[in-house]
């Protein structure tokens, strides 16, 4: 039996993300250390309480769910509330559930801890905008050599931009944040909207998912009808894209992407702004700086039958 992978999830949840979270929760190949949160999707002040509240719907309320970053490393923090609900997780009422207090620790006190005590063994699994991962590299340069991976969902290699033509979400709240990461140190891989964007789950599929597993998979059928909504009503799609569950999937069942091999860059300036720039296969450039730039992993296509699948059976044994 191969060893569980220990994983940071730092997120802005986000409906995605509670997908997402639920599923390495569920899954048997991770040991889930903790939540970092950060602004994005909503707030962070919102998205802690959605990460607290996604605990307790998954039953695993003693799991740390730490706080990171209020706003990007420049400019103004941006929200997708026309995606994902006014509260960010479908506006499905609470009930009697009041949050608990966040863990004391920070984002990147918690991260710089787990990957202290567990040198080359912890990855980090970012499906939000990047600021505590740049804040984890500001404040602790020595350490990102001893963290084992980081594999995140953002940006697009070879693919248009979901929140202008050019630039993913995640990459735009915070585009000086993910060009500090992906020049980093850190061994990155990029899932993006190559696969993110066109691997989705309909409604029928989270029905059934609810059918065997009335808690989380009950709690995410109603959650995502505001989110497949917003994919029929804009994009005319017949279900809702899974982007933060495919970075998950990319650890656990990594055979089921194709992941290649390129340099990646952040347009940071005018209407580029937040845009991924990757390096294509077989191609090697030593002009603008492209040669000094370390080479990154992205996901280039994967097998979306199977990753829906993965997804379904995982969560339909979650209780
Ligand atoms: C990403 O943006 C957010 O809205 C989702 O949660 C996901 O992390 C997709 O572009
Ligand atoms: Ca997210």
């Amino acid at each position: 039996m191969p060893r569980r992978r220990k994983i940071i999830i730092d997120t802005d949840p986000g409906i995605d993300d509670a997908m997402a979270i639920l599923f390495a929760a569920a899954h048997p190949g991770v040991e889930l250390l903790g939540l970092t949160t950060v602004h994005g999707n909503v707030s962070v002040k919102d998205a802690t309480r959605n990460a607290l509240r996604v605990c307790a719907v998954g039953g695993f309320e003693a799991l740390p769910v730490c706080v990171g970053a209020a706003q990007p490393l420049v400019g103004r923090a941006r929200y997708a509330r026309h995606v994902h609900g006014g509260d960010g997780m479908g506006d499905v009422p609470a009930g009697r559930w009041r949050p608990p207090r966040p863990d004391p620790r920070s984002a990147v006190e918690f991260i710089a801890e787990q990957v202290k005590a567990a040198p080359g063994r912890v990855t980090l699994v970012p499906i939000g905008p990047l600021t505590n991962i740049a804040r984890f590299l500001e404040r602790h340069p020595r350490l990102a050599a001893k963290v084992q991976e980081v594999v995140l969902m953002g940006g697009a290699a070879f693919y248009a931009g979901n929140a202008t033509p050019v630039a993913e979400a995640n990459i735009l709240c915070d585009p000086e944040a993910a060009a500090r990461v992906f020049a980093s140190k850190l061994k990155v891989t990029m899932v993006g909207l190559d696969v993110t964007d066109t691997t989705t789950l309909s409604a029928a599929d989270f029905d059934r998912i609810a059918r065997r597993s009335p808690g989380p998979g009950g709690f995410l059928r109603r959650a995502v009808r505001c989110y497949i909504d917003f994919y029929r009503r804009e994009r005319g799609k017949a279900g809702c894209c899974m982007h933060d569950v495919c970075a998950v999937a990319c650890i656990v069942a990594p055979k089921l992407f194709e992941l290649r091999t390129g340099r990646i860059r952040v347009h940071l300036e005018g209407f580029m702004r937040g845009g991924t720039v990757v390096q294509p296969p077989d191609r090697n450039y030593d002009a603008e700086g492209w040669g000094r730039l370390p080479p990154q992993r992205y996901a280039a296509d994967a097998d979306r039958p199977a990753l829906r699948r993965l997804f379904s059976k995982t969560m339909a044994a979650a209780g």
